[in-house]
């Protein structure tokens, strides 16, 4: 059982038809909204999943947000990595316990938390962001998922490529607009048997980073994919895919960095 809803908790309210409110519970804070009102100090200390009453008679639940919740319902500084995508990149940039990863841009911190409970507390995070608003932010909205920012995750301010030969990382998963510039280094102080992943919005993006993978003939298995996810709403006998979805968000790149050149010409073909 998981323990009861304490003050700084982020907790997350549903009402009666399905809209979720995100907030961290403050003592002497009241969550108003067009139904009413709840105080803060009625939440605290109550279960997670519980049932309330507001001011004007609505049910509301309030209930510990997935980190996939808290992620699209908190306060953005950057467009953050969705959900859908922060699973692919955990399966294909393969991140698990006690690995090293190094990534940016921090923006708002989604994906930097994705990554920190991947690696667990015998892994390590670099996380480098350039913008120092967006160092800031990332930092105050990592702080209100975990109640801290966690230790094995190392918030840095700067620029990636100056992080890149110190790190020397398992994993380099960047979310930058200009990843391409950094594949030589990287094909130059990763560890072979690394993995190199980029997040694109863009096809020209994805073709300049595919040319600079290729051009130093060190990485292998270069892959590229777009992750659609779509729900179905099941209402009785209603059961249909959703008139909505969201659509493009990213492409996600990823190649494995290897000792030579690649024994393969397909590998390099671009
Ligand atoms: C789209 S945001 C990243 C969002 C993040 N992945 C998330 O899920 O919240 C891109 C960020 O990269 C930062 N950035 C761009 N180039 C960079 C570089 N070379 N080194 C470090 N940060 C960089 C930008 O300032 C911006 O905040």
């Amino acid at each position: 059982m998981s323990a009861p809803l304490a003050a700084g908790d982020p907790c997350l309210l549903f009402d009666s038809k399905g809209r979720r409110y995100l907030m961290n519970l403050t003592p002497g804070r009241v969550f108003q909204y067009h139904l009413g009102s709840l105080p803060h100090d009625d939440i605290i200390g109550t279960g997670d999943g519980s049932i309330h009453t507001s001011s004007k008679g609505s049910r509301l639940t309030a209930i510990r947000p997935r980190l996939s919740d808290y992620v699209l319902k908190m306060e953005r500084g950057a467009q953050v990595v969705y959900p859908k995508d922060a699973g692919w990149v955990l399966v294909s940039a393969d991140i698990g316990p006690g690995m090293t990863v190094l990534e940016a841009g921090t923006g708002s911190g989604a994906l930097a938390m994705v990554l920190a409970r991947a690696v667990g507390p015998t892994g390590r995070v670099v996380s480098v962001e350039r913008r120092d608003d967006h160092h800031a932010h990332a930092s105050r909205r990592i702080a209100g998922f975990f109640g801290e920012v966690p230790p094995q995750l190392e918030l840095r301010q700067g620029a990636v490529e100056d992080v890149i030969a110190e790190i020397a990382p398992d994993r380099l998963v960047l979310d930058i607009p200009e990843p391409w510039h950094i594949v030589p280094e990287a094909a130059e102080t990763m560890p072979d048997g690394s993995v190199y992943c980029a997040y694109l919005p863009t096809v020209p993006q994805v073709q300049e980073t595919r040319r600079a993978m290729a051009a130093t003939k060190r990485f292998i298995d270069v892959v590229t994919v777009e992750v659609l996810v779509r729900e179905w709403p099941i209402e009785g006998r209603s059961v249909r895919p959703a008139h909505r979805m969201v659509g493009h968000t990213g492409f996600i790149t990823t190649g494995r960095k290897i000792a030579g050149a690649p024994v393969s010409a397909t590998d390099q073909e671009e």
